[in-house]
This record gives C-alpha cells, sequence and structure tokens, in this order.
C-alpha cells in the first residue's frame, strides 16, 4: 500500500493504474477509520481492481464554532486498518496541498437547506467542495458513501447527475454498535455517561420503523420518537424529520419513499442518524 501527500503523484499514480486497464473506487473519509469506513472499504475491495482512500480533514466543511481542531486523528492507525483490508493507496494531504486561498466552490441549493443544512450552513458547500476535488484529481470508476450521512448521500448522488461526474456513487448501509448506537468518529468525544444517553437516537430509530406505515401523518411518526429522546435528559434535539427521500423537502405524509432523519445534542456532541422508507 502507498500514501501520496499530493495531487500531482497521486494523479500520476492513478494514470500508470489506467494505463493497466484497472478499475478505481475511491473511499472518501476524515480519517479516524471505524467499522463503518472499513465496511465501505471491503466493498470498495470487493467491486475495484484498485482501492484508493482519501484521509483528509476538510476545513471548509466546518462551521467558525465546531470541532475542526478537535476532531479526532490518528493517522497510524487508519494507516493499518487500509493496509489490513487490502487498500492501494491512501491519498492523504495537508490542507495547504487541497486549498490555495480557494475562490471556486462547489455548492448544492435547496437539498442542503433542510436537516443538517439548517444549523450548519456551509457545511454541504465545503463537502460538494471537497468530493469533487477528490473526484477530479482520483477520477474513479465509483466512489463509496455511508448512508450514515443520508443527506451527504442524497447531496453527492445529485451533484453527480447535475454536473455529469462519471462516477458511480455507492450507498452501504449504517453501521452500529452492539448497542445500537451508529459508528461514527465523533462518538469518542462522549463520555461514559453520555455514551449510555446517545443510545436514545437508535431507540427513536427504532419506535419510528416500527411505527411508520404507507399514508400516515408525518407527525404521528416523529411526534414519537421525540419523545423517546426528550426521555432522555442529557438529550436535546436539533431536529427529527421526515422528508422525500430525493429533495430532502419535508413531507407531510408517508406517500412517497422518504428519509427519517434526526440530529441531537448529546451533551456538547452532536450526533445524526436516520432510517429509509420506501412506499
Ligand atoms: O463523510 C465524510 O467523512 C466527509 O464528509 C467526506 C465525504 C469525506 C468529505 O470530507
Amino acid at each position: 500500500m502507498q500514501v501520496t501527500k499530493t495531487v500531482a503523484e497521486t494523479r500520476a499514480l492513478v494514470k500508470s493504474w489506467r494505463k493497466e486497464g484497472k478499475t478505481v473506487g475511491l473511499v472518501p473519509t476524515m480519517g479516524y477509520l471505524h467499522e463503518g469506513h472499513a465496511s465501505l472499504i471491503r466493498k470498495c475491495r470487493e467491486e475495484n481492481d484498485i482501492v484508493v482512500v482519501s484521509v483528509f480533514v476538510n476545513p471548509t466543511q466546518f462551521g467558525p464554532n465546531e470541532d475542526l481542531e478537535a476532531y479526532p486523528r490518528d493517522f497510524e492507525r487508519d494507516n493499518a486498518l487500509c493496509k489490513s483490508l487490502g487498500a492501494d493507496l491512501i491519498f492523504h494531504p495537508e490542507p495547504e496541498e487541497m486549498y490555495q486561498d480557494p475562490c471556486a466552490f462547489v455548492s448544492i441549493e435547496t437539498l442542503s437547506e433542510n436537516l443538517c443544512g439548517k444549523t450548519r450552513p456551509i457545511h454541504f458547500r465545503g463537502v460538494c467542495t471537497v468530493v469533487s476535488k477528490l473526484f477530479h484529481i482520483v477520477a474513479p470508476d465509483k466512489a463509496y458513501f455511508g448512508q450514515k450521512d443520508a443527506q451527504q448521500l442524497a447531496i453527492i448522488r445529485k451533484m453527480v447527475r447535475d454536473l455529469n461526474f462519471d462516477i458511480e456513487i455507492v450507498g452501504c448501509p449504517i453501521i452500529r454498535e452492539e448497542d445500537g448506537l451508529a459508528k461514527s468518529s465523533r462518538n469518542t468525544y462522549l463520555n461514559p455517561q453520555e455514551r449510555q444517553a446517545a443510545l436514545c437516537l437508535s431507540r427513536a430509530v427504532k419506535r419510528g420503523q416500527e411505527l411508520i406505515a404507507p399514508g400516515m401523518d408525518s407527525e404521528a411518526v416523529l411526534k414519537e420518537m421525540r419523545a423517546v429522546i426528550e426521555a432522555e435528559p442529557l438529550a436535546r434535539i436539533d431536529y427529527v424529520s421526515m422528508v422525500d427521500a430525493l429533495t430532502m423537502r419535508d413531507v407531510e405524509k408517508v406517500d412517497r419513499d422518504v428519509l427519517v432523519a434526526m440530529a441531537v445534542y448529546i451533551g456538547k456532541t452532536r450526533l445524526i442518524d436516520n432510517f429509509s422508507y420506501e412506499v
């Protein structure tokens, strides 16, 4: 497995693989890899000749008061995990390699305005910008993203369609801890008491899955889910919403494929979870 730090050496390597007729898969990450990322890398390994993992904590997707500095990093561990999973290359650039006083950004309208976009107004512009850059640098055949970041996945699919990237986007299921908590690098912020409290998210997901049925009022489901979270003293709801699975707009009834998504603060840590429902 190789590690590159620059755009030029990454492009040269990918070009050489392409010359040999090899297919290339990309797993974009911000590092501090966990079992969720491992599932993406495994899927990418199954479906491509070459597996590229990018490890880059992308500054443009963090707001001014967010956790860019605190975001957990452990490249040694990431390196070992990627190696053990059979990755061929880690692209691990410094911020200065990716951004030199940037003026060009990629943003996507409407889909990024609801849910996480409400409290994180520049987040998806940063995500779309860095993912576009990675797509240009690595030029993969396929790229792998987790369903845990469901709004991100919907936005990237739409960006790829709207901007004609010749890349297949593969969405992969949420990976959970044994007790139900969705795997996330941010789970490391939780103290033991908060870790226990964080289970209210997966409990709310379960409650929503039990209740939801075609034709129901969305509020009938969401009210019950909110009640599960509100019963947990350490939890504070950012949102619990039901949206159209493609447009990310709120729906009043379960009359189409929907995403039921939530963001909840446990202490200072903001966690997300969701489930999809097809009518
Ligand atoms: O999901 C993530 O870890 C990030 O948003 C991504 C897609 C790697 C872009 O920085």
